[in-house]
């Protein structure tokens, strides 16, 4: 039986609460957070308390504070014995001031009120210890079916990569529903194909998977797209994504 204690109270910490909690040889003995109100939330899952210097013992402590914290939270537990293990995609472990120490990072975007299956969701695992990246690997895989060994450099690109693949193109279908709605057009209407784009990338690359006027080179099509659009941001992303998408066909054009 692993015992887990988690700090913080955020979206990461309820949701690696939830699945810990029912999770088989996990016993989540704790929740350490400063916000009483947030506490509550664990109240069923498991003892909770707004005391740092009060943290009980376990065998993973998963800091799950913001990132700026994360240093400021693992002082609390520099008299520990057992792995001290933060959440984040761009803190390295060694900022981390315990000398067992490392990274639990699930990849995944973690929205409060979403449900989401751990079996799918990708772990980067990353410890100081041999000994300890056993255990996180143990304690990972019984949430979910894949665990990586990642590095901290490794990791921040990673880290990097899931801006753009999430963070820009979510933005993305803001402009494309803003677009709809100055016409009065529901979002409803392009959710389709963000789906079929999401869903084809599964099984071809995204290099093979484009579609559209740029990789065709249509540049008339592009041009009158041009005249459709007056805000200034959205001309410059479409010429930007419209170049970028250009050159990398162009010699296959
Ligand atoms: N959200 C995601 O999609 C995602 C995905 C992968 C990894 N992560 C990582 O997971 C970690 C937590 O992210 P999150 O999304 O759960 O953030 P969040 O929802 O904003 O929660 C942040 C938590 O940090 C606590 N906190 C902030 N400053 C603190 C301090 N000085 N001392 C103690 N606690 C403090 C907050 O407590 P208060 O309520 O008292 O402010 C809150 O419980 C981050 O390292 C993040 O990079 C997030």
């Amino acid at each position: 039986m692993l015992s887990i204690v988690i700090l913080g109270t955020g979206n990461i910490a309820k949701h690696l609460a939830g699945s810990l909690s029912k999770a088989e040889g996990i016993a989540l003995t704790q929740v350490v957070g400063r916000n009483q109100e947030q506490l509550q939330w664990f109240s069923g899952l498991a003892p909770t308390s707004n005391d740092f210097n009060a943290i009980a013992e376990a065998d993973v402590y998963l800091i799950a504070v913001k990132d700026d914290a994360i240093v400021e939270v693992s002082k609390f537990l520099s008299d520990k014995k057992g792995i001290v293990a933060h959440t984040s995609g761009t803190t390295p472990m060694d900022g981390l001031k315990v000398e067992n120490r490392g990274v639990f990072y699930p990849r995944q975007s973690f929205t409060e009120g979403r449900l989401l299956d751990f079996k799918s969701i990708p772990f980067c695992i990353e410890a100081h210890r041999e000994d300890s990246a056993e255990t996180l690997k143990t304690l990972a895989s019984r949430l979910s079916n894949t665990v990586s060994n990642i590095d901290s450099h490794q990791r921040k690109k990673l880290h990097l990569a899931a801006i753009y693949v999430n963070n820009f193109s979510n933005y993305l279908y803001g402009v494309g529903e803003n677009i709809c709605a100055e016409e009065g057009l529901s979002f409803n209407l392009l959710k389709p194909i963000i789906l079929e784009t999401a869903e084809k990338i599964q099984t071809m690359s995204p290099m093979e998977a484009q579609t559209g006027p740029a990789r065709r080179g249509d540049e008339k099509t592009m041009q009158a797209h041009l005249t459709l659009l007056h805000d200034e941001k959205q001309i410059e992303l479409y010429k930007l994504f419209s170049e970028a998408i250009k050159k990398v066909y162009e010699e296959k054009l």
